[in-house]
């Protein structure tokens, strides 16, 4: 404890430092200085107490009804916590932010995280589906509203975006990122972070964001969550960090360890990846949480003895705050005393704590998110509104035979079928922060809420997807055996002139824990698609669900499917709207979608291999049993118009750094139907000194053109896209031939050449 003569001289100066003495606010602006004012107060018991973050499910306002629990009120009281996740609502978080700001001597405020991955109370697309839409702005717009209304409800901090890049349909956490591409997602994720933080921070509208996970998690070996990662510097650089690079410069305030290891290092003990890398060299003054218990589960990673090794590894690598892990609490302390850790390493990951409150505007107002007013003034009906346009946005056409979509007015009959056809839960998804259970607008209502009323439609479930109880926390029990609802199903599709199936996921079939070794239609599901099948053959299949799915059988004998993905609160009318042609769909794949699961990981990004496949030797660098391509690639989505493309043109063949190649080529609306393209841009590399991904994403634009309308569109090659972590350890752009691709997926592209002069 410090003397008592300097902490008058502390407390004052703090007081000044955090406003709280509003006459002289104004006077001390810089929130180093702040920050320093307030870490020189600090004991290192309050030192350690904010890098310690509590789970805060149980009844603040009440009496705690456990031991532990009650521990823990009493650690809140002492100072001894910096942040507090899962407490919801204005009242929970004003309870336990009272606790700190009328007990603890020095009165720091508390954060409160939660995880608000696709909404807080309209739930919007979750990401993979979102990142389908391609479209930026209206994902930094669906941001702001989570913050708004998480804000609303006391949360000033949110886990997102995860912009883990994914290449494996197993994987059950692939839901919750943008896909494949190193690229796509970096924008995604930029945009999320905009949106969630807007310019300042201390806006009481906007939320301090997390770049999650850092680093590695979607490369989990087989697809097994929390498993092992293997990559090496090239791929670590290349593939997985990019988006991170990204967010750190966007100034996301913080980022969150990952559970996996990376080649043999937890990533919550990598001080290369923590400390050298985001901290040093990418110069990110945030600080990192840990993921949940991510601190101690080093002991069972075999990289730590106990809890306190465990604790000393993290600190020392750079983890800043310990998320309900223990080991901070329990051990920091002694570890400082000891000299295992620094006191000025303690120091900067206080720092980097107490900067974020500052920047929320926390120290000038402990309950500026705790705010009744705020929740009162929500536009939820607006909030509806762009749910549903995000929605419509996201959902990808996978395939139209004869135009059999969208529905045509001949129609007067539909059937309805499957086992996701009215759930209203499905479409909530997993990570569902307050989305109410049951609440989304299922495919059979949104129908009815648009069609017309001389279209009889009729409804069979034809069987159950998941039996008994569903949860977050539950494995799922999928029926396997019952088929007792097909004959009701066959019957109505037997008298329709369209049959309408809605098949795919159940909600927690993707999300943490959720990988699957199979990725088809599970269940009973594809029996009855072919049941039905017998009877009718005009069958527009919708797809719900959170991953890529196997569908070989359906993408050869359904003529038209309709990737719907989990799609928010709006989901039914958001299907509607393209079934019926009041959108035109636009959406395009962020995964690739395998032919069959062998194929997995599948990414367009890939190497060549030094015996790449001809048709001499098509099997080899592929299977004897499947093609090796994808089903449907990265970028592909079909549209209710055709676009042509014209050849590229190139404004010079020589690209100098400092002087820009544009590219350009013609794009015509060849159909009946106004409509929006995303043209996309790739390159690749064709001599380096490590190897480069056959295709790169390198940029995108969304075109609308009216039916027979032409534009010329034309993006910029500049030498900074040409830039990758090479063989000297840095980016670098290499001087060399590059191909340039541009089209309307990772496929089905027009090519030309140029060449990078240095
Ligand atoms: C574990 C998950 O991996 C992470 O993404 C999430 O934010 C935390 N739990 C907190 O719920």
């Amino acid at each position: 404890m410090k003397k008592i003569n300097f902490l008058g001289f502390f407390l004052f100066s703090y007081f000044i430092a955090t406003g709280q003495n509003a006459t002289i606010k104004s006077s001390i602006k810089d929130v180093e200085s702040k920050v320093d004012s307030v870490l020189a107060l600090m004991t290192i018991q309050e030192k350690v107490g904010q890098l310690v973050q509590y789970n805060g499910s149980w009844d603040l306002t009440g009496p705690a009804s456990e031991m532990n629990n009650k521990q823990k009120e009493e650690n809140l009281k002492a100072g001894k916590v910096g942040a507090m996740l899962n407490v919801l609502s204005v009242e929970a978080t004003r309870e336990a932010q009272k606790l700190v700001m009328e007990n603890s001597r020095l009165k720091i405020p508390l954060m409160f995280g939660y995880d608000v991955i696709h909404g807080y109370t309209t739930i919007f697309p979750v990401p993979l589906a979102e990142t389908a839409s391609w479209d930026l702005e209206a994902m930094e717009r669906t941001a702001e509203i989570a913050a708004l209304e998480s804000a609303a409800n006391g949360i000033n901090w949110t886990f997102s975006p995860m912009i883990d890049v994914s290449r494996d349909a197993r994987w059950g956490r692939i839901m919750e990122g943008s896909g494949e591409d190193p690229y796509l997602t970096s924008k995604v994720g930029v945009a999320k972070i905009k949106g969630y933080q807007s310019e300042d921070l201390s806006n009481p509208q906007s939320i301090a964001a997390t770049a999650k996970h850092f680093a590695g998690y979607g490369f989990a070996e087989a697809g097994r969550d929390y498993n092992t990662v293997n990559v090496g510097d090239n791929e670590l650089h290349n593939s997985i960090l990019p988006p991170f690079k990204a967010a750190a410069k966007a100034g996301v305030a913080t980022f969150m360890n990952a559970f996996n290891e990376i080649d043999g290092i937890p990533a919550t003990g990598h001080k290369v990846l923590l400390r050298d890398i985001l901290k040093k060299k990418w110069n990110w003054d945030g600080f990192v949480v840990s993921d949940w218990g991510s601190i101690p589960e080093m002991v069972a990673h075999g990289f730590a003895r106990d809890k306190s090794h465990a604790a000393k590894i993290a600190l020392n690598a750079g983890s800043d705050m310990d998320m309900e892990g223990g080991a901070y609490e329990s051990s920091l302390v002694d570890l400082v005393k000891e000299g295992e850790v620094s006191q000025d390493d303690i120091n900067d990951a206080v720092k980097r704590v107490l900067r974020v409150k500052f920047k929320l505007g926390l120290f000038e107002n402990p309950y500026l998110y705790s705010n009744p007013d705020l929740l009162e003034k929500i536009p939820f009906e607006e909030h509806t509104a762009v749910a549903r346009d995000v929605a419509r946005k996201s959902i990808v056409l996978l395939k139209n035979e004869d135009n059999l979509l969208p529905i045509k007015e001949s129609v007067k009959k539909i059937a309805v079928i499957g086992p996701l056809a009215n759930d209203k839960d499905t479409p909530i998804g997993n990570w569902r922060a307050q989305g109410e259970a049951n609440s989304a607008v299922s495919l059979l209502e949104g129908l009815k809420n648009s069609i017309d009323e001389d279209v009889d439609i009729s409804y069979a479930k034809g069987a159950d997807l998941a039996i008994g109880e569903r949860s977050f926390l539950m494995p799922l029990k999928i029926n396997e055996t019952d088929t007792s609802g097909f004959a009701e199903a066959i019957r109505i599709a037997s008298q329709a002139d369209l049959v309408i199936m809605a098949l795919g996921e159940d909600a927690f079939q993707t999300g943490e824990g959720r990988s699957q070794v199979n990725i088809g239609l599970a269940g009973v599901q594809q029996e009855l698609l072919k049941a039905i099948h017998k009877v009718n053959k005009n069958i527009a299949l919708v797809l719900i669900n959170g991953r890529p799915l196997e569908i070989s059988w359906a993408s050869e004998n359904i003529p038209a499917i309709v990737e719907a993905w989990i799609l928010g609160s709006q989901s039914g009318n958001a299907i509607a709207d393209v079934l019926l042609g009041d959108y035109n769909p636009s959406g395009k794949l962020p995964v690739s979608f395998p032919r069959a699961v062998g194929q997995e990981p599948l990414y367009y990004n890939q190497k060549s291999t030094g015996r790449p496949s001809n048709p001499v030797h098509v099997t080899y660098s592929g299977y004897t049993d499947q093609k090796k391509d994808a089903l449907y690639p990265f970028g592909y989505g079909l549209s209710y118009t055709t676009f042509e493309y014209g050849n590229l043109k190139l404004s010079k063949e020589e690209l100098i750094p400092g002087n820009p190649i544009e590219v350009s080529v013609e794009l015509s609306n060849t159909g009946d139907k106004r409509g929006k393209e995303i043209v996309q841009l790739y390159i690749r590399d064709l001599v380096a000194s490590t190897t480069r991904p056959v295709k790169e994403l390198k940029g995108f634009k969304p075109v609308i053109l009216n039916p027979g309308e032409t534009k010329t569109v034309t993006f910029e090659l500049s030498e900074p896209m040409l830039r990758f972590y090479n063989a000297n350890e840095t980016w670098e752009s290499e001087a060399g031939k590059f191909e340039v691709f541009i089209g309307s997926n990772s496929r089905d592209l027009k090519k030309a050449t140029f060449s990078l002069e240095k």
